[in-house]
């Protein structure tokens, strides 16, 4: 076991037992910003963070907390000592390693804020799904959109578009090469590279969230440009789209990290730090209605004249033949000039485990729900078919993954 490499007294017994202990697991782009989020709970304390890299140790320095390589030294450390595993962990690794986190973390008891996505394939991810469940743990996954207040907004505001009949999304930006070079993980396809399963992902979560189960996909591939030789595999640039909602609607979706574009959700709402906010993003997703449309994130709802719904109210009028489309905007933008939804999901994690809430607002069936979509949206890439998204139910647990963690 390596000892923990930056040792400071055990918060517990200075601030009382009654806070939920962390760990964060991953000290690169994003595991710190869940960290920073702890610390600023009163009713939480990060017990330490896990990493393996030369970064952890400034990392650990900087939130003033301990460091292991790896989560065996954790535990093993934490029974050396006598001392509780940390109540909860969110784990900010890359892809391919969040099952067999996961499953550490299970079997110890230990909740778990786990990253998207949940696991590299369905079966992994149905699996951890049941093993959590039988170890009575709970998991959020941090499709963290959910909780950002636009998209709260509009999934409030839908009711006034009448029957929902389409939707037309993009989320497109170009990544620097840096962002390849400096994690090698980004640029391997079996590593769980590609914009696809890290970006895409989120928009069919949202997507899905907002209109229900899609039913089907057909994509594009979309052209390869880097030539980068300092990526592993030249992993995909992004697809276009074409969707059908269980619900009847349909949709159109563009996904690329390598375009000039600032038509992506981070950049339209503001909640990333590393991509620009621009408040004269509108439109990068539109939805459609019998009786309005609505812009996302400028939450502009065009409408007929005369028909703008009574909030109170969920009778529709019928629609009017009047060409006089008006906007009315549902919220001032400066209402969401500073939204946090890492913040809002850490809440409602901590609420899921003191029992506040019992709701899960991102379970693992619906990171589930985005994997087969994202794996139906690589088949169809494969096949040059249309293909229907997998169900749920026709997915099989893997019971030897399942056996080996039992501690
Ligand atoms: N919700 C979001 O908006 C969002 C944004 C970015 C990334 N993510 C997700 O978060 C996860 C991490 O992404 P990132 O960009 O921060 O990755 P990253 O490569 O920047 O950081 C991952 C860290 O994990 C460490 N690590 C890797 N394997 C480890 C292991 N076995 N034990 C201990 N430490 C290990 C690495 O040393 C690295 O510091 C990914 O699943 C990604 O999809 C989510």
């Amino acid at each position: 076991m390596n000892p923990p490499c930056y040792v400071t007294p055990h918060p517990s017994s200075i601030r009382g037992p009654e806070k939920i202990s962390f760990v964060v697991i991953g000290a690169g782009l994003i595991g710190p910003r869940h960290a920073a989020h702890v610390l600023d709970r009163p009713d939480c304390e990060l017990f330490a963070i896990v990493d393996h890299s030369a970064k952890g140790p400034l990392v650990a320095q900087q939130l003033n907390t301990m460091l292991f390589q790896n989560l065996d030294d954790l535990f093993a450390h934490c029974d050396a000592n006598l001392l509780n595993y940390p109540a909860a962990a969110i784990v900010a690794t890359p892809n391919h390693t969040h099952v067999r986190m996961g499953m550490q973390l299970a079997a110890r008891g230990i909740h778990m804020l786990m990253e998207k996505p949940l696991a590299p394939s369905p079966s992994e991810c149905k699996s951890l799904i049941a093993y959590c469940h039988a170890k009575n743990v709970t998991l959020l996954v941090g499709h963290h959109r959910r909780f950002n207040p636009y998209i709260i907004a509009t999934k409030d505001h839908l009711y006034k578009l009448g029957q929902l009949v389409a939707i037309q999304g993009t989320w497109t930006l170009c990544k620097p090469p840096a962002y390849f070079l400096e994690k090698p993980w980004r640029s391997s396809t079996a590593l769980g590279g590609g914009t696809l399963l890290i970006n895409l992902i989120h928009d069919l979560d949202l997507l899905q969230y907002l209109l229900g189960p899609i039913e089907k996909v057909y994509a594009e591939l979309l052209t390869k440009q880097r030539t980068d030789s300092g990526h592993h595999d030249l992993v995909d640039e992004g697809a276009a789209l074409t969707l059908r909602f269980e619900n009847g609607c349909c949709g159109t979706f563009i996904c690329s990290d390598n375009v000039t574009s600032p038509f992506l959700f981070e950049a339209g709402t503001g909640e990333n730090p590393t991509v620009p906010f621009n408040d004269s993003i509108a439109g990068f997703y539109r939805i459609f209605g019998s009786h309005g449309t609505l812009s996302v994130p400028d939450l502009k709802l065009y409408h007929q004249e005369h028909e703008l719904h009574q909030e109170s109210s969920l009778q529709l009028p019928s629609p009017s033949p009047s060409p006089n489309v008006k906007d009315s905007p549902i919220h001032r933008m400066n209402d969401f000039k500073k939204p946090q939804p890492f913040a809002l999901q850490l809440e409602h994690f901590v609420n899921l485990i003191t029992g506040a809430e019992t709701a899960v607002k991102c379970s693992g069936d619906d990171a589930l729900r985005a994997l087969l979509c994202i794996e139906a949206v690589v088949k169809s890439i494969e096949t040059g078919l249309p293909q229907y998204v997998d169900k749920i139910d026709q997915i099989d647990l893997d019971f030897d993954l399942m056996n080996q963690f039992d501690v």
